[in-house]
């Protein structure tokens, strides 16, 4: 493999199962249902991969591709401001993009190509990645052009981080039904997702509280096991 570098997440027992933080050069896939906490670990790798490297990130920019909405300033700032980050210098960092559709998402990722050409970046997010796919391809009859263009859209996402030695984050809603899809967090019922493309997949599942659990799936190479965060005004904290 070529050499990669990791983005701490800012969680210990999470950097530790990901042996170090989440990857460049990959796709990371965050599954998890609805409130599982994926958008807020989003908004805090965007600030981790600020800090300088003796800090657990890669000192550089974040590209964040928000599709629902919930890209949330206040929150960026309140993490940066926990991390001893300057809180507007922080917001600053962030290259913000509202996605409106499924084909808008994907021009999205043109652009970012640009922007990661130009300037120091090392992480980019897109939460969600599925949910235009879904609203603009429902049921059956659409899951086959569905999949064809999301498999397009992270195969694009994967040859970027892989150019340019960056780390990509997509998000993944999946309904809480541990049973039905323990093992396989990609096959909810109501419709199967990525079906290839994400290098690895992160699972958060809600615990009591603001206590969330987080599983590493689908990897080659790392470890199984779980541990547990909180979600705090500080962000996210072991
Ligand atoms: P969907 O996008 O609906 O699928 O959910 P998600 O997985 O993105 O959940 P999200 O990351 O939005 O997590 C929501 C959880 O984070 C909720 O339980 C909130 O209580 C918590 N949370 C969000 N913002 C804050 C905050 O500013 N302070 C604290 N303490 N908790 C927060
Ligand atoms: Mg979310």
């Amino acid at each position: 493999r070529k050499k990669i570098r990791r983005i701490s997440t800012g969680v210990r027992s999470l950097d530790e199962l990901l042996g170090g933080g989440i990857e460049t050069r990959a796709v990371t896939e965050v599954v998890g249902e609805f409130g599982s906490g994926k958008t807020q670990l989003c908004h805090q790798l965007a600030v981790m991969v600020q800090l300088p490297e003796e800090r657990g990130g890669l000192g550089a920019k974040a590209i964040y591709i928000d599709t629902e909405n919930t890209f949330r300033p206040e929150r960026i700032m309140q993490m940066a401001r926990a991390r001893g980050l300057d809180p507007d210098q922080a917001l600053n960092n962030i290259f913000y993009a509202r996605a409106y559709s499924s084909d808008h998402q994907m021009i999205l990722v043109e652009h970012a190509k640009s922007i990661v050409k130009q300037h120091n970046v090392a992480l980019i997010v897109v939460d969600s990645v599925i949910a235009h796919f879904r609203s603009e391809f429902p049921g059956r009859e659409n899951l086959a052009e569905r999949q064809q263009k999301l498999n397009k859209h992270v195969a694009d996402l994967l040859r970027l981080a892989d150019a340019y030695d960056v780390a990509v984050v997509i998000t993944n809603q999946v309904m809480a039904q541990p049973d039905v899809f323990f093992g396989n967090p990609l096959r909810p019922a109501g419709g199967n997702i990525l079906a290839h493309g994400a290098t690895y997949r992160l699972w958060l599942r809600k615990s009591k509280e603001n206590i969330r659990i987080v599983k590493i799936f689908d990897s080659p190479y790392h470890p199984e096991g779980e541990v547990s965060f909180r979600i705090t005004e500080e962000g996210l904290i072991d």
